[in-house]
């Protein structure tokens, strides 16, 4: 056991906490470029459903499977739905993604991190100014290439700073850290919105004004709201953003006491999630990007480049049009702003791994801590040294995304159907401060499952084109130079080299759980209950 129980100081910080683990890059990077991707206003309409029906039920199952879990010790998701389920061995198995998806998000989110850092040095330091536009884009090739030993110091420092913060425990360390950083990332992000949605036509060099782009991402469109493609993104993009399917939402809920409240809570930390991605979050990369290149020209950008793209690329050029001073105070709440969203994030996706190691083997807090910290050295160098040969994007999509619809399938079903909806809705409302809708309660048995079933075989054609390299293959049969060719080629390999690494993190992560077991049951600990 884990010697003195730890928990959360008080309800402000632990809502801050659970905000700051949803609140994250994929609210300014992703969302706004996966609304872009499905054609704007017809994105939003599936966003909000996915988030009624998909969001708010998993938000609940979350926040209760890791309350009914931690009251018994357990604090991470193998011994959490063990508990829930004692006598289904398979259940600890489904487990190891919530301690999986977490080492490998953290592999390659915490380098996205520490870009941050790089460019709020860069940007305070005037490094952008006087550049064009390519030579801005450019620097980011660079930044992120192999000859760029500052990267790597940017990358240790991050790492390093999430490791200590961590080791700090709860109370003393995440709690403290949602508490400053949740609110200086909202007031940035005000700031930014605000003149993203002031930005006029005309002024600043900008050629259309801040509201043409929001007018293309908030006029819905209902032409292509029926194309499976749009819906499987707006799942996908509300499991990513609420931080769903991964097992750091049980973990933090793990350290709630029997009694206390979940369904407030959660609500709380999931609406300010969605405040903070479809309010700021929507008003700033589009709104600014649009102002200075048009909405086609926007278009091309984040096709060529994606959300880092514009984000990295484009957003510190546009700055520099405001003067110097403007720039660099615009630079430094862009690139504040991300930090902050993304260290209360990572620090969320350390806690399952430590609660793991502290429950079943009795390590201390600095020592899992520092475990953690390496393990994401380990895992993360390939995504730093191979960024250009995709690492980075096969992590994201199999640990980032596959991985997460595949557990809040198999969570659910285990939650309403194994565990019983009797039982689950009698967790969901012990101790609540509101009055859950009843019709949750046939939501989060029929309509969820359902909902997420259909998303997982919708996506099947998908993942298996990704499986069997279909695009890199293509492209392969389609270019004529022949360097370009043996590029794709080492790519090839370095995508199958990525997939054997996650597979063997997932491997050996059942593998120590089983040891746990055999471990608990030679002690007697067996019944989770004890
Ligand atoms: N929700 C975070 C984001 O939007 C990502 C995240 C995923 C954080 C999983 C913690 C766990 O960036």
């Amino acid at each position: 056991m884990s010697g003195i129980q730890e928990s959360w100081g008080s309800r402000l910080g632990l809502v801050l906490a659970m905000a700051g683990n949803a609140v994250g890059l994929g609210n300014f990077l992703r969302f706004p470029v996966q609304a872009v991707q499905n054609g704007g206003g017809a994105f939003i309409i599936p966003y909000l459903i996915c988030f009624l029906l998909m969001g708010i039920p998993l938000l609940f199952v979350e926040w209760s499977m890791g309350r009914f879990g931690g009251v018994r010790g357990n604090h991470s998701t193998p011994f959490i739905m063990d508990s829930m389920a004692p006598k289904q061995f398979i259940w600890r198995y489904v487990g190891v993604f919530g301690i999986f998806t977490n080492l490998a998000v953290a592999a390659y989110y915490c380098y996205l991190e520490s870009w941050t850092l790089g460019y709020m040095w860069y940007s305070v330091s005037g490094e952008f100014s006087g550049m064009t536009a390519a030579e801005v884009a450019g620097l980011f090739t660079w930044y992120t290439g192999f000859d760029a030993i500052h990267n790597i110091v940017f990358w240790i420092l991050c790492l390093v700073l999430n490791t200590w913060i961590l080791s700090k425990g709860l109370s003393g360390g995440i709690e403290k850290v949602a508490k400053i950083g949740m609110p200086l990332l909202i007031f940035f992000g005000l700031i930014l919105a605000i003149r993203g949605v002031t930005l006029q036509g005309g002024e600043d060099g900008a050629i259309e004004s801040g509201t043409v782009g929001l007018n293309f991402l908030w006029n819905p469109d209902f032409s292509t709201i029926w194309t499976p493609k749009v819906w499987l993104a707006a799942a996908g993009q509300i499991f990513f953003t609420l931080s769903l399917g991964m097992g750091s939402i049980h973990c933090y809920a793990s350290y709630l006491r029997s009694r206390d409240d979940v369904a407030l809570n959660a609500m709380s930390a999931g609406w300010m999630n969605e405040f903070v991605e479809v309010v700021l979050g929507g008003a700033i990369i589009i709104p600014i990007t649009v102002g200075y290149f048009g909405i086609d020209g926007m278009k091309e950008l984040v096709n060529q480049a994606g959300g880092l793209g514009l984000g990295f690329r484009t957003l510190p050029y546009l700055f520099q049009q405001w003067g110097p001073t403007l720039a660099a105070l615009a630079g430094l709440a862009w690139f504040g702003l991300l930090f902050f969203a993304g260290i209360t994030s990572s620090l969320a996706m350390g806690t399952p791994v430590m609660g793991f190691l502290r429950d079943e083997f009795g390590w201390k807090m600095k020592s899992s801590a520092w475990l953690f910290g390496a393990m994401v050295f380990v895992l993360g160098l390939p995504t730093v040294a191979f960024f250009h040969y995709g690492v980075f994007d096969e992590y994201d999509y199999w640990a980032g995304t596959v991985s997460l619809v595949v557990f809040a399938t198999l969570e659910i079903i285990l939650f309403a159907w194994v565990f019983g909806m009797d039982k689950g809705w009698a967790e969901i409302t012990r101790g609540a401060d509101i009055r859950v809708p009843l019709i949750y309660k046939f939501i989060i048995k029929y309509v969820t499952p359902a909902f997420l079933l259909f998303v997982f075989i919708g996506s099947l054609p998908e993942i298996w084109a990704m499986l069997t390299h279909r695009e890199i293959l293509h492209q392969i049969t389609i270019t004529t130079d022949q360097e370009q060719v043996e590029f794709l080629e080492r790519k090839m390999w370095f995508v199958n080299l990525s997939r054997f690494i996650l597979l063997a993190v997932w491997l050996s992560i059942a593998g120590v759980v089983y040891k746990a077991y055999r471990k608990r049951k030679k002690t007697g600990r067996l019944d989770p209950s004890l």
